[in-house]
């Protein structure tokens, strides 16, 4: 087999990671050992068949590798794939791990004297600037986003903006950080997602996965 018929499925690092072994599993895929070694510096993974690699990359990064046809299939939360929007990326599968939501949070003392309904300026601090902006401009609200990578839960405290949009699971980070969802924006869950190209040039091995997949989530 040559490496163009390799199809690359590119899963997220992090707590999804552990969500998308067992699905692993019931679709009978088995990485080789290094996948389960968290010290393990490599990026790339054979598995159990031949036509199909593993790639371990960030959660963003997952989409932008399938929209770009460098792998065919990815894991991708609804968050990132609302954020960008590509219009290569199919997600046939909710595989329905990953479940949070997406939430606009502030500090509780803000909360009892705040009048969201009435703002006509916001400014949030989020990895998801994109949604922010469409989810309040739907209201006229016009969001000024500032933008950060992780530990948004930080920005109220210090003063740099009273408000984020960031993802909900326990709120347990909300809640060790004083602060209090107001309003949810999104449901999220992991989708199996990829490329709309190579679904037309390779259906049959594409649909297969897809098929595996499915029974897996059906199965689990
Ligand atoms: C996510 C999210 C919140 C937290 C919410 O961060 O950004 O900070 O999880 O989860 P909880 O409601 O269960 O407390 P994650 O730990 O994935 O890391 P990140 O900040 O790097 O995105």
């Amino acid at each position: 087999m040559s490496s163009d018929d390799k199809l690359i499925l590119a899963l997220p690092k992090g707590r999804i990671l552990k969500e998308v072994t067992p699905l692993l599993a019931c679709a009978g895929i088995i990485p080789e050992a290094a996948f389960d070694d968290p010290d393990a510096r490599q990026l790339s993974f054979a598995t159990n068949h031949p036509d199909l690699q593993i790639i371990r990359v960030r959660a963003f990064d997952v989409a932008t590798f399938v929209a770009f046809g460098a792998a065919q299939l990815g894991v991708v939360g609804k968050d990132v794939l609302m954020e960008f929007d590509y219009s290569e990326l199919y997600a046939p599968l909710d595989l329905k791990i990953g479940k949070c939501r997406l939430a606009v949070a502030e500090p509780i003392d803000l909360v009892e004297k705040d009048q969201p309904r009435r703002w006509s300026h916001v400014r949030v601090a989020t990895k998801y600037p994109g949604i922010t902006q469409r989810h309040f401009a739907e209201r006229g609200v016009q969001a000024e986003c500032i933008k950060l990578n992780g530990a948004m839960e930080l920005a109220p405290t210090l003063g740099l903006c009273r408000r984020i949009v960031d993802l909900v699971s326990t709120g347990n980070t909300l809640k060790a950080n004083g602060l209090v969802e107001i309003e949810q924006i999104a449901d999220i869950t992991s989708q199996l997602t990829v490329n709309r190209a190579a679904l037309k040039t390779r259906p049959e091995q594409i649909s297969g996965w897809i098929e595996r997949f499915r029974e897996a989530v059906d199965g689990s």
